[in-house]
């Protein structure tokens, strides 16, 4: 199994690109399910978990290929997917590849909206929480699907089409909205989903929708209307940029006290945690083509914050955020409203000298003159970056195990952080 060792205390300078945002390139591809045309999606990361879903969803009849290099285009540059599902052959999703990957579990919606038909494996526990999956299955009985659970699998039928209906989400759902959009698209009728999810990635994808022929009203609220089609068409849509990789990148940049440019970044898809981030006493810029962040010479001031659905501070940068606030001055507070066992980071960042003290939701860190290096254990893809990020702070070696978690999410990032000046290389086994 690969780790990743760094020896820390460099300061991070230069330039980082931004690649598609790993949670809109999924969907996005689910997406593909929806028609017999291709859909052609640009900017589509490099990632362990785009490489598995292509092949789950070439086992539902999904061709996918991937478009070559073109001149002058960087390595950087993200791919170009071309899926074309002319047939549906299969609409089982096995166990094997849901519990590998969860979210392949969303391909439920747009089968049964295809097909009137679908099998696919419940998702099961998760190192971040138990993680239901209700909400995906009142959606689809309000839509007029019948639900059955059997054997660990969900058994969806809707021989004669779903039909449009009042959806009201009683908690706030990013794989639900996304459900629930697919769906709603190829019901008859109108459908209302409330308390949709106003995700950046949940926007990327309605507005691919769109592309493809869907009428949606209501992008970005949370109230959300769409009018069913009978058929969708193939269209071509580029992949948003990653906030929660431009998050990372930046508070890597202000542990280590260095200056970096977050190249392709949007600032707007990231509001809360850029506010947050000032707050601290790290110093952003937006500018048209990316986002600098610096921090030069000033210490770092400890913060209080809650996880909340967008555009609150997101839960996918909380164990980065916890990271960087073992170096802050002062004591920090960070409050988990999303998962309930996402803090699996805090016992490894206690390897590295960090002192947090967990009091049910919340963390309670305070801030440490210096970390020191140390061997660690990565737990789940955010986990693991912050290990990361306290690494790169860190003085001497922290070697880092179970990498995979890593690979899911984040592209190249030894390579990227290596170019800034990190001591960063992975150790193959
Ligand atoms: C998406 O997961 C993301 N995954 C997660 O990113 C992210 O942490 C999460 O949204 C929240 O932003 C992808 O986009 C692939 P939810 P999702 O449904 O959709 C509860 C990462 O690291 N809930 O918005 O599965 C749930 O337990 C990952 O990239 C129900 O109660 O999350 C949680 O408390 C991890 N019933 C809350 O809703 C349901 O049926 C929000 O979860 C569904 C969810």
């Amino acid at each position: 199994m690969d780790r990743i060792r760094i020896v820390g205390g460099e300061r991070l300078n230069g330039t980082i690109p931004i690649s598609g945002a790993k949670n809109a390139a999924l969907p996005l591809m689910i997406a593909s399910l929806l028609t017999r045309e291709t859909l052609t999606l640009n900017n589509v990361p490099r990632l362990a978990d785009v490489s598995l879903l292509a092949r789950i969803l070439g086992n539902h009849g999904v061709d996918v290929t991937i478009a070559g290099k073109k001149a002058g285009q960087r390595t950087s540059d993200g791919q170009t997917f071309r899926l074309t599902a002319p047939d549906i052959v299969d609409t089982t999703a096995p166990y094997e590849m849901v519990a590998r990957m969860r979210a392949s579990f969303w391909v439920l919606a747009p089968l049964v909206a295809r097909c009137g038909k679908a099998k696919v494996s419940l998702p099961g526990g998760c190192a971040i929480g138990t993680r239901p999956v209700d909400l995906h299955l009142t959606t689809l009985e309000a839509l007029g699907a019948e639900i059955e659970l059997e054997g660990g699998y969900v058994h969806a039928r809707a021989p004669r089409g779903l039909t449009g209906n009042r959806v009201p989400l009683a908690k706030v759902s990013v794989g639900a909205t996304h459900n629930a959009l697919m769906a709603a698209v190829l019901a008859r009728g109108e459908t209302l989903i409330e308390n949709a999810a106003r995700e950046p990635e949940v926007v990327d994808v309605a507005n691919c929708l769109v592309k493809m022929g869907a009428r949606i009203e209501g992008i970005g609220s949370s109230t959300l209307w769409i009018q069913g089609r009978e058929t969708l068409y193939g269209a071509e849509h580029t992949v948003l940029p990653d906030r929660i990789e431009t998050g990372t990148y930046a508070m890597a940049a202000a542990i280590t006290g260095g200056e970096v440019f977050l190249d392709g970044a949007h600032g707007d898809l990231l509001q809360g945690a850029l506010q947050l981030l000032r707050s601290t006493g790290v110093e952003i810029e937006e500018k048209p083509t990316g986002i600098r962040v610096a921090r030069n010479g000033g210490g770092l001031s400890a913060v209080s914050v809650e996880t909340q659905p967008f555009p609150g501070f997101p839960t996918d940068l909380q164990a980065q955020l916890i990271a960087l606030m073992c170096m802050a001055k002062g004591t920090s507070e960070v409050r988990e409203t999303i998962f309930e066992n996402r803090f699996m980071h805090v016992q490894e960042l206690a390897r590295l000298g960090a002192r947090i003290d967990l009091k049910g939701d919340t963390a309670l860190v305070t801030g440490v003159a210096g970390l020191r290096g140390a061997q660690v254990m990565a737990t789940d893809l955010r986990a693991s970056v912050s290990l990361i990020i306290a690494g790169l702070a860190a003085q001497g070696e922290t070697v880092i195990g179970r990498v995979y978690h890593l690979d899911r999410g984040f592209e190249r990032i030894e390579e990227k952080l290596g170019q800034c000046g990190a001591h960063i290389e992975r150790l193959s086994s």
